[in-house]
């Protein structure tokens, strides 16, 4: 059996932050990616096999079983490898665990797309934060 080139396990919130800020938010000051609700949150890394971090996720429980995940990103040089693909799979699957009924985002136009394959629509409410557009999108269970 072929060994599993990376793994995914649950990380505090700090550990987020860096990843958060070069990836998403280079611009803005580091502060700028830490949320309030970070420490409400449960955070995933995933890992390559010399334990370097490389992909993060939060995920945000809120009333009658919805879930919304935040601040998703893949290190720049990482991108395109299957990393994010392999994150979101496994929040998506830990979602059906817990009896989510509903996963949502707010996802960068940008990233609109790539959500799209994994089962998300997008909703009316489209908005801009920050210098980048947004719509909704969620995920029925
Ligand atoms: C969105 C993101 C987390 C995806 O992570 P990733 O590790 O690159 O994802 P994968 O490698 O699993 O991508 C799977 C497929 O989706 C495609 N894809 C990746 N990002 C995409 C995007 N923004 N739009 C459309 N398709 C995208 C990849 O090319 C790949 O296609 P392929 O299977 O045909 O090769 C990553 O691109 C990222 O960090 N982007 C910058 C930050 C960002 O926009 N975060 C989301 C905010 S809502």
């Amino acid at each position: 059996m072929d060994t599993p080139n990376f793994y995914i396990r649950k990380i505090s919130g700090s550990r987020t932050w860096p990843i958060r800020h070069r990836v998403m938010y280079p611009e803005m000051s580091p502060e700028s990616v830490i949320l309030p609700q970070d420490r409400e949150g449960i955070h995933f890394g995933l890992f390559l096999p010399d334990d370097r971090l490389i992909a993060v996720i939060s995920l945000f429980e809120g009333e009658n079983g919805h879930y919304q995940f935040r601040k998703f990103a893949t290190e720049s040089a990482e991108q395109g490898k299957g990393y994010g693909t392999a994150l979101l799979t496994y929040i998506i699957d830990l979602c059906r665990c817990r009896n989510a009924t509903r996963l949502w985002c707010n996802a960068r136009i940008s990233a609109s797309a790539f959500y799209s394959r994994y089962g998300f629509t997008k909703t009316d409410i489209t908005f801009s934060k920050d210098g980048h557009d947004f719509v909704i999108m969620e995920r029925m269970f």
